[in-house]
């Protein structure tokens, strides 16, 4: 069957973007005009995406209240006759069925992945993170999860996004072994974080996945890794020595907005891409560079 669910593990303290994340989820953090989420749940519905679910916790409901109807803010931009606003509010709370649940602990990546099991039950889900964002044409948002559940839909079998780097970042992610088999890419094994010497290559485990429901049995079977926490790519690793999960390699830029410089990129490129700032904006870019040359 095709992949009509998402997770969204959204539970994390966002401490790389502190003091913005002190009282503000990470997630809820503005890019251009909408909080970095809003992009992620729409690149996940252009994918064919009908339900979320995003793993949340203490203090974090600004992200639900975002995708639910706001009856008083409507009746208020009505009265105003702020129609073009109005549209908007109401078209983000029908992008997709939200569901949440409540990651009591920051337990890690792994043990947030855990908690969609009610939701998947025994069907195939993707995730996306919500500090991850790909920009493309779909809202902002790239067509690369499409992709990747074309790819599950053609093998039945979990696929994770990889992106080539360098030697010196690839301590910063999950790395993968990777083995050509009939032009695609196996996943033979993960390592979370290595130190460069030990990394088995530099392609390094991005922000989307499409998974098989047993991922959840790798996951009960995984215990705490690097960092103190249940790492989603040990379980990963686990998966990929039982059955097959494929690699989708993407080249183009991915944000991690919830690091300060990733961040910045992110906004530029992202209002770039917009027809009612990008003109304004390029000239405004162009006239710094001019003053910083001189
Ligand atoms: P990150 O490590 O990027 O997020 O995890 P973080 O922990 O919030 O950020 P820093 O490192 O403190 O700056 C990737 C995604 O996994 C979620 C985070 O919310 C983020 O979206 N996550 C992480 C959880 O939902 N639960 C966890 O226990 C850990």
């Amino acid at each position: 069957m095709s992949v009509k669910k998402a997770v969204i593990p959204a539970a994390g303290f966002g401490t790389r973007f502190l003091p913005a994340t002190k009282a503000i989820p990470k997630e809820m953090i503005p890019v251009v005009d909408r909080p970095a989420i809003q992009y992620v749940v729409e690149e996940a519905a252009g994918a064919g995406i009908e339900e979320v679910l995003i793993v949340t916790s203490w203090g974090k409901q600004a992200m639900e209240d975002h995708f639910d109807r706001a009856f008083e803010l409507e009746t208020h931009l009505e009265k105003k006759g702020k129609l073009d606003e109005l549209e908007e509010v109401r078209r983000i709370a029908n992008i997709a069925r939200i569901h949440s649940v409540r990651q009591k602990e920051a337990l890690g990546l792994g043990h947030a992945i855990s908690m969609g099991r009610a939701f998947a039950g025994d069907d195939p889900f993707a995730v996306l993170y919500p500090d991850e964002l790909i920009p493309g044409s779909n809202h902002g948002s790239s067509d690369v999860l499409s992709e990747m559940i074309e790819l599950y839909n053609e093998t039945g079998s979990s696929v994770i996004l990889v992106q080539d780097v360098s030697a010196e970042e690839i301590s910063a992610y999950g790395a993968i072994e990777p083995e050509d088999v009939d032009g695609r890419i196996r996943v033979r094994k993960m390592v979370e974080k290595p130190a460069p010497e030990d990394a088995p290559s530099a392609l390094a485990s991005r922000g989307r996945h499409v998974f098989s429901p047993s991922i959840f049995d790798a996951l009960d079977r995984t215990g705490v890794g690097v960092g103190g926490e249940i790492q989603l790519a040990d379980a990963i690793d686990l998966l990929a020595r039982e059955e097959t999960v494929y690699a989708h390699v993407y080249s183009g830029p991915v944000f991690d907005v919830g690091r300060k410089l990733d961040y910045l990129k992110a906004t530029v490129q992202l209002a770039l891409l917009r027809d009612d700032l990008a003109e304004g904006f390029r000239d405004f870019l162009v006239e710094l560079l001019d003053q910083d040359r001189s």
